[in-house]
């Protein structure tokens, strides 16, 4: 029996979260949810967007499935998911990118990683307004990069490549331009990569690797890089396979590990019953590869794919038109899973 904490979260998370533990169970893995509130949902309830009861569980439990979480822009509380980052020191962001058969995108054959520093950069919560007689004059953010952050996600990246049997790590920067926090980041990376020499490195500025990654994403294997270039690149690579509705991502630290879909609240869509409950699906499947629970994780993976490729029953953001709900897409899942 595992015990693993369960945030529905906010928005569309409530009702793709609820799938996705259906989808577990369908597997056949025996794991005692112990649900949790953060977000919208813990304001309205406890008056904090994180509570201790939450923090609580994750200390004990060390794991988690997390739902997306609602930040507001601009004023208001900070984000949760940042919060929940530093609190655990979930450092390295672990986003992969499939290819699924069945989807409108041009692109085939993706099959790319992207490993984003998580905990610092332009995300470390440095930052404030300049005010002159009451006004915002100006705005300042402070991007932190630290030799011990570059280099445990580095080399994390490294291993990760090494222990999926990947080929190539491609470091992203734009040390060009922000010579101190990306040269520091690329100084890194080239030492580390010494270190690997079975493991092709190379080196590509963010501007120019965001185009490749449009004209030939097939070139890339494990990519890393800093927090704001890995958010704003694995969305992109979200879109090469089909869209948002489809990734997800592991948040990984020493002690902790969150798993999450790329996608957020989807506010536009919640409340609708159309969400695709594939990004929160594959989280759990990130989730069970991490307890061991393999041969579950890839039965899911492959119901998924199965649903995806058949095309029948898929929520509208992959077949516009299409008038297949959440649940009846889960329910063709759970018809694959078999149980
Ligand atoms: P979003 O990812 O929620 O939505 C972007 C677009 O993708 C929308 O058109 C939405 O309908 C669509 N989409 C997202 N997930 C989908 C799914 N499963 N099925 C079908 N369509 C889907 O990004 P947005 O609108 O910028 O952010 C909304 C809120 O989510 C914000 O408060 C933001 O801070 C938060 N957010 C939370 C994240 C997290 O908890 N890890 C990650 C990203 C955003």
């Amino acid at each position: 029996m595992h015990n693993v904490t369960l945030i529905p979260g906010d928005g569309i998370g409530p009702e793709i979260t609820h799938a996705a533990v259906r989808f577990v169970e369908a597997a056949g893995v025996a794991i005692e949810w112990d649900e949790q509130l953060a977000g919208l949902a813990a304001v309205e309830k406890y008056g904090v967007p994180l509570p201790e009861s939450t923090l609580t569980s994750l200390r004990r439990t060390k794991v988690a499935l997390k739902g997306p979480l609602t930040t507001p822009v601009g004023g208001g509380f900070r984000s949760v998911n940042v919060a929940l980052r530093q609190e655990f020191d979930l450092f390295a962001n672990v986003r992969p990118a499939l290819s699924f058969s069945g989807t409108q995108t041009p692109y085939r054959d993706i099959n790319l990683v992207i490993v984003r520093e998580n905990t610092e950069g332009l995300y470390a919560g440095v930052e404030h307004f300049i005010k002159a007689q009451g006004k915002s004059i100006a705005a300042e953010s402070i991007a932190v990069v630290t030799r011990a952050g570059c280099e445990r996600v580095i080399d994390y990246a490294f291993r990760y490549a090494e222990q999926n049997r990947r080929q190539k790590v491609t470091l992203v920067h734009k040390a060009n331009i922000l010579k101190c926090t990306s040269g520091l980041f690329l100084e890194i990376g080239r030492e580390t990569a010494q270190r690997y020499t079975h493991i092709q490195f190379e080196e590509r500025i963010v501007d120019a690797c965001a185009m490749q990654m449009v004209l030939h994403p097939e070139q890339f294997d494990v990519l890393v890089t800093t927090n704001l270039f890995g958010d704003i690149l694995s969305d992109l690579a979200a879109g090469l396979v089909g869209g948002l509705g489809l990734v997800a991502g592991a948040n990984i630290g020493h002690d902790v590990a969150i798993f999450e879909p790329v996608h957020g609240s989807a506010p536009d869509i919640a409340g609708r019953g159309i969400a695709n409950p594939t990004a929160m699906a594959m989280a759990a499947v990130m989730l069970l590869d991490h307890l061991g629970e393999v041969q579950a994780a890839r039965q899911i993976e492959q119901a998924v794919r199965a649903v995806i490729e058949d095309g029948a029953c898929v929520t509208p953001d992959l077949k516009p038109g299409s008038a297949c709900t959440t649940w009846q897409m889960a329910e063709a899942i759970l018809a694959k899973i078999g149980r």
